[in-house]
């Protein structure tokens, strides 16, 4: 058998009645005898391929009753439309060819720990979750491409080493470069800046690296981020043209990735509310929420629902741990303890979170104006909210050197966060940049940086300096936010983490 007449199985619906040739690996199998299931995946979807007794030769019959799991092989057969099928269509096979056979295929149907598939993330790629993760993904890299280059944005490849820092001087990874000492990039925006000043309307993007000690869901030490810079903008501008980038991303992805969201769980009734314009908030008005009322209200009224949800969880382990014991056949089995091993992973964080309700709560209760928002003050806002929030004017001490101070209360600058509604938290951090030469200097020298470092960017303020703003969005935060996925580190293929690079 040729390959010469491959059919993907994304294409079958234009073959029903007729007889194709699939290229795959074997997901999954079962066998009753005489008929055999045999489920392909291809990369384009899935396909029930059902071979019958008599329909292939007994030798054949027998080789693929014993196929191991991610085996890969070709199958030929009839295309029939099935609704109940998986993907709707299934083959009537009538030759198959093994290609290469696999044996013991170390991640089975049963669930195994997050330590284990990440260790084995070169194979668990091939898993459903992380196939449909991989196709949103791709859609949010192709929509944010689109996007800018259909807005008639330039795109500029900014460096990856760098001789002086963008963001937080704490979260810099050193390289020796022939000697000296530089690191690798937080951002694109300082050159960018520059860029913009050619241009007019650049982006840039492409991986980012941040030495961040913190191992919560929504920290890599690499991440994927792209930044738009635009001149003679102000911050309306430059909300407005954020929420119509995330209003179009989300748009693409409901479009293009549908059933790998339903797949995946995701909210796709909440997705289909994004359209601008999102909420706008101040960060005063912010402060303002924490520490009212209506917020204590709100977590307490959380903390009984989760109370309520760990009492739900707590009994359907028991109900499921009695089945167990009850079940015969191994493949049943199999499938309890894989939702036992989910129930218990939630009913951990059920746990956690009815232990941290209180400490946020407090934490709340207590924020003073003049921190940065931290992360359970974000989650707190954005669960209170149904879509994305903006919330603006930060104070100047608490955000970085480039960030314009607002010209009618010096205490503020004219910078957003993005918060994704949901208790997703932030997405998108931006700001109009400080673009008097004197004012710059000094918020430079401030901050404790060396002024050397930043003469050339200072310069931009010299030779005809304009009102310009951008803002960075997180390619891995914003997937995961569009999927539900808990972790970030789902939502890109090799995921490098605080604690561990794995493969
Ligand atoms: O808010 P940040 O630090 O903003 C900047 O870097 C600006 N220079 C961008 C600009 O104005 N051009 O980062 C922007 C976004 C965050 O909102 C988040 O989505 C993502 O980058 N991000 C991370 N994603 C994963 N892991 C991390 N450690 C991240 N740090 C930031
Ligand atoms: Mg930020």
């Amino acid at each position: 058998m040729t390959n010469n007449n491959k059919t993907y199985i994304s294409e079958l619906k234009d073959y029903v009645g007729k007889e194709v040739t699939l290229s795959g690996w074997l997901y999954n199998s079962r066998s009753s005898g005489k008929i055999q299931f045999l489920i392909i995946r291809d990369g384009t979807g899935l396909c029930q391929c059902i071979v019958e007794k008599g329909s292939v030769s007994d030798e054949l019959f027998d080789e693929l009753r014993h196929l191991g799991q991610e085996s890969s092989i070709r199958v030929s057969g009839t295309v029939r439309a099935d609704e109940r099928s998986v993907g709707g269509y299934e083959l009537a096979v009538t030759d198959a060819e093994v290609i290469g056979a696999a044996t013991d295929y170390p991640i089975t149907p049963k669930s195994h720990g997050i330590d284990f598939l990440l260790k084995n993330r070169h194979l668990h790629l091939r898993s459903r979750r992380q196939w449909c993760i991989g196709k949103v993904r791709h859609t949010v890299i192709d929509a944010i491409r689109r996007f800018f280059n259909d807005k008639g944005f330039v795109l500029i490849d900014t460096p990856i080493f760098m001789s002086m820092a963008g963001e937080d001087e704490q979260t810099l990874f050193e390289v020796d470069y022939f000697g000296e000492p530089l690191h690798l990039t937080q951002t694109g925006q300082l050159h960018l800046e520059s860029a913009a000043m050619s241009f007019g309307k650049v982006y840039c993007f492409g991986p980012t690296f941040r030495a961040e000690k913190s191992k919560t869901r929504r920290h890599l030490t690499e991440f994927w981020m792209v930044e738009p810079e635009v001149a003679f903008i102000d911050l309306d501008g430059l909300l407005e043209l954020a929420e119509n980038f995330v209003y179009f991303i989300t748009e693409q992805a409901l479009t293009n990735n549908r059933s790998e969201l339903e797949y995946l769980g995701a909210d796709i009734a909440a997705l289909e509310k994004m359209k601008p314009p999102f909420y706008r908030l101040t960060y005063t008005e912010a402060v303002e929420i924490l520490t009212g009322e209506k917020t204590q209200k709100f977590l307490s009224e959380q903390l009984e629902q989760l109370q309520r949800q760990k009492q739900q969880i707590e009994s359907r382990i028991g109900e499921l741990e009695k089945k167990q014991a009850g079940q015969r056949k191994q493949w049943q089995k199999d499938k309890i303890a894989a939702e036992l091993i989910e129930l218990r992973a939630e009913l951990g964080e059920t746990d956690a979170r009815i232990e941290n309700n209180p400490k946020h709560a407090k934490l709340a209760a207590g924020f003073q104006w003049g921190k940065d928002l931290g992360g359970s003050d974000e989650t707190i806002i954005s669960q209170m909210h149904d879509k994305p929030i903006f919330v603006t004017h930060y104070p100047k001490d608490a955000k970085a050197f480039y960030m314009k101070t607002d010209r009618g209360n010096e205490k503020v600058v004219l910078n957003f966060d993005l918060l994704a509604p949901a208790g997703f938290g932030e997405i998108i951090g931006g700001s109009v940049r400080e673009d008097d030469y004197e004012k710059l200097l000094k918020r430079i020298s401030g901050q404790g940086l060396d002024v050397e470092n930043y003469s050339w960017y200072l310069d931009l303020r010299k030779y005809g300096s304009v009102p310009h703003g951008g803002f960075g969005l997180g390619v891995e935060r914003t997937v995961a936010w569009l999927t539900s996925e808990k972790h970030i580190r789902q939502c890109i293929a090799f995921p490098r983490l605080m604690d561990k690079v794995y493969i």
